[in-house]
């Protein structure tokens, strides 16, 4: 993960890293730094924690150096801590890197034996004292970097300044992600264009392998051969005002209410109103191509492709499967021209995601992927891009971007189910027409569930807790879970409901909070009777159903909730509704840090 910029100007630029960084953030924030240069010297000054420490740090106001790097860290190597902190740096040279270096153990067994002394228990260091060596056999510069580069093994983005070139940045990249935005005479690196996004629109993105060297008045891009490049600007569109939380305490309850307006931006996007139809413009395959469809995520996104696995069993003839991309892209996978394997993340930049998207794309498979930034690597480098329209999620846990991908994934089912005639033109009319009432549905749920934040306070006193499903909702049992446990750090497991009699009915004891699932479809009956059994071991069951006539045939339930009515295949964007607000009253109680929850960040560019 990590985040990083740079910046070549005419003017001190010390404060623009910080507010850089600070919308870097989201990809890290256990420590920060900041190192500049000025009349050859390079200045350093890194902060345990947040931004803000590293922002009122007094050391800061004296850098005035017009050439600077920055970096927010999510560490791998070595703890968190100010000297772990990046930037690294030697007398000559700074650096800041996202990623991790494999072979650092080698390296610094070399370099050590050269001479180098190592400060930090970081992978990034050995990076510092390669340069520092390479200095020593007066190389030209460019293939100094090309050397360097050439022996490092792993994943990197870096940004690297020395104290003998006053106007220049070197940005390298392989494997995680790094941007570099034109401004008037200053030009920038940054690990997104967010981050650029307050001092320029103009971009290009480095493709794996690529280097670049940044001055204030000139860009010039390389292969990973040193061979000159010529770049495409790329016009950004502005939407500032999305990144604001507004009279929200936290961006996730603000994402979470912003939901209604999302998937109807979402559905304008995709559904022709006056035909009742589905447009995907430059889909770019035959239906009769396609037998198979692989569906690939990690964490919420995964839990988005569990939902549609269920979609396209009911709706398709295909053949489907799912996979966690930290497995699939070290699995011996099957690859058959007629599979499509399609991708979701909502940041685009997962580095497992990316990494099962390469492999794909490599054995020249059909790849699309379902994202929420539309410049990002995996949107860039698959065949077919769908995005989900739903703004920025700032919150590390998804929200918002999880009913989006659920949304297009079930568009593009729908669409592909009529297209194979697997289903009449009067069921998919009547699919989305029931479709375009969903924003409707989710905003009454959201305004009248309001019993949740006094139910939170059960789970804060918890142990631990269960979710419990089956079929579509036994993926949002999932993804309850996931909501819980990373918000709240209440340990919470997922589980089908049906599996809990072959193991983990042992761990229910008196008062233990389980959420069951049971909206009224085929399973209904039988997830009533699961839920029976852990009342029967002492549980306090909070039923989350859908509204009906029908009374819920059971007793001692603790607390119920009632959703919207709507399809079977829709009830899981209602069921998800009470679970995010669950998971946020439940960390609100406890105090912790909401948008920023420990150990994690928003997007996992490490693997
Ligand atoms: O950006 P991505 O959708 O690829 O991210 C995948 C996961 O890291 C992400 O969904 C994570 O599980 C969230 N923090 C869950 O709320």
């Amino acid at each position: 993960m990590c985040g990083i910029i740079g910046i070549t100007s005419n003017k001190p630029v010390s404060s623009a890293i910080i507010n850089s960084l600070k919308k870097l953030e989201y990809r890290g924030y256990d420590s920060a730094g900041i190192a500049t240069l000025s009349d050859g010297f390079i200045n350093e000054v890194k902060s345990e924690g947040r931004v803000e420490n590293l922002e009122k740090n007094t050391n800061i106001k004296n850098m005035i150096g017009h050439v600077g790097i920055g970096h927010v860290r999510w560490a791998t190597h070595g703890i968190p801590n100010t000297i772990n902190a990046h930037p690294h740096s030697s007398e000559s040279v700074s650096v800041v890197h996202n990623g991790i270096i494999e072979n650092s153990t080698t390296l610094k067994k070399y370099l050590v034996s050269k001479g180098h002394k190592f400060k930090s228990q970081t992978d990034t260091e050995v990076i510092v004292h390669l340069i520092t060596e390479l200095q020593k056999e007066k190389n030209d510069f460019k293939n100094s970097i090309l050397k360097m580069l050439n022996q490092l093994e792993g994943s990197f983005a870096l940004a690297i300044i020395f104290n003998d070139q006053p106007d220049l940045i070197v940005g390298a990249r392989r494997g995680s992600p790094l941007a570099v935005g034109y401004g008037p005479n200053e030009n920038y690196l940054g690990s997104d264009s967010y981050s650029l996004k307050s001092m320029t629109n103009k971009i290009s993105y480095l493709n794996d392998g690529e280097f670049c060297i940044v001055k204030r008045n000139q860009i010039e891009f390389f292969d990973v051969n040193g061979i000159k490049l010529n770049k495409k600007i790329l016009k950004l569109s502005s939407n500032e005002q999305n990144y604001d939380k507004g009279d929200y305490k936290h961006f996730m309850a603000k994402e979470i209410d912003e939901q209604p307006i999302t998937i109807q931006n979402c559905i304008r996007e995709y559904i022709d109103n006056i035909n009742n139809d589905i447009n995907f413009y430059n889909f770019p395959w035959k239906m009769n191509d396609i037998s198979s469809v692989i569906l690939i995520g990690c964490g919420t996104a995964y839990h988005s492709c569990l939902v549609a696995k269920h979609w396209i069993e009911e709706l398709t003839s295909l053949d489907v499967s799912i996979d966690i991309a930290s497995e699939f892209r070290y699995r011996k996978n099957r690859f058959k021209k007629d599979n499509l394997y399609i991708f979701v993340s909502q940041s685009g930049e997962t580095a497992d995601t990316y990494a099962a998207l390469d492999l794909c794309n490599k054995n020249n498979m059909k790849t699309a992927s379902i994202v929420n930034v539309i410049e990002s690597s995996i949107a860039r480098d698959s065949n077919f891009v769908l995005p989900i329209h739903c703004g920025p999620e700032i919150g590390v846990a998804s929200t918002k971007a999880f009913l989006g991908q659920m949304l297009v994934l079930y568009i593009l089912i729908l669409k592909i189910s009529y297209l194979k005639k697997d289903i009449n033109k009067n069921l998919y009319i009547e699919k989305i027409k029931s479709l375009k009432e969903l924003p409707k549905l989710v905003e009454k749920t959201i305004l009248t569930e309001n019993k949740i934040q006094s139910i939170s306070g059960t789970f804060t006193e918890a142990k631990g807790s269960m979710f419990l499903g089956r079929g579509l909702s036994y993926s949002i049992a999932l993804e309850g879970a996931l909501k819980l446990k990373e918000l709240s750090y209440i340990h919470a497991e997922g589980y089908p409901a049906g599996e809990m009699k072959h193991g983990p009915l042992a761990l229910i004891e008196d008062g233990m909070p389980v959420v069951v699932l049971a909206p009224r479809d085929d399973y209904y009956k039988k997830t009533i009777s699961n839920m029976q059994e852990v009342i029967a071991r002492g549980a306090k069951v909070l039923l989350i159903t859908n509204k009906s006539k029908e009374e819920v045939v059971s007793e001692n339930i603790w607390e119920k909730i009632e959703v919207e009515n709507t399809s079977y295949d829709l009830m899981p964007f209602l069921l998800t509704i009470p679970l995010q607000k669950l998971a946020y009253y439940s960390a609100l109680k406890k105090g912790y840090d909401i948008d920023k929850p420990r150990n994690l960040a928003k997007s996992v560019t490490v693997e």
